[in-house]
């Protein structure tokens, strides 16, 4: 999609003028992760599933059971090898701001500010019932 906007932004077409949708996973964001170029595609984690609630990664396709090994939901995605965004990972900079479909999380450790309402920071949040996020 970005070849194409660039294609039709160079042959002239104004750039408010074009309208994409997106369906996939966003673009990871993770700073000092060194990029090899090989993606793994999501899978469960390793180990035994966890006791708790489900948690859904919906654009992943992935559904995993929540694990109180996991410091946060963020820790979790990435064991299951979801593609993920974050910076401060402790509730600061909203960079892993996630959408939260269905369900309810809470936070482990207490954001700076909250996000917006049916939104959730991962790096700081844990499920409270079976979750279906947006990543
Ligand atoms: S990574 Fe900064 S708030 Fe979650």
């Amino acid at each position: 999609m970005s070849d194409i906007r660039g294609h039709l932004t160079t042959i002239g077409l104004a750039a408010g003028a074009i309208h994409s949708e997106m369906f996939g996973a966003l673009p990871a964001i993770n700073p000092g992760v060194v990029d090899t170029g090989v993606r793994t595609p999501p899978h469960l984690p390793a180990g035994e599933p966890g006791p708790g609630p489900s948690i859904t990664f919906a654009r992943s396709g992935l559904t995993v059971n929540w694990s109180p090994a996991y410091g946060s939901i963020l820790e979790l995605a990435e064991a299951c090898d979801v593609p993920t965004r974050f910076s401060c990972r402790s509730g600061v900079c909203h960079v892993c701001v996630t959408g939260v479909v269905a369900g309810a999380t809470r936070y482990v450790h207490a954001p700076l500010e909250e996000p917006d309402v049916g939104e959730v920071l991962i790096c700081s949040a844990a499920p409270e019932s079976d979750v279906v996020l947006d990543l």
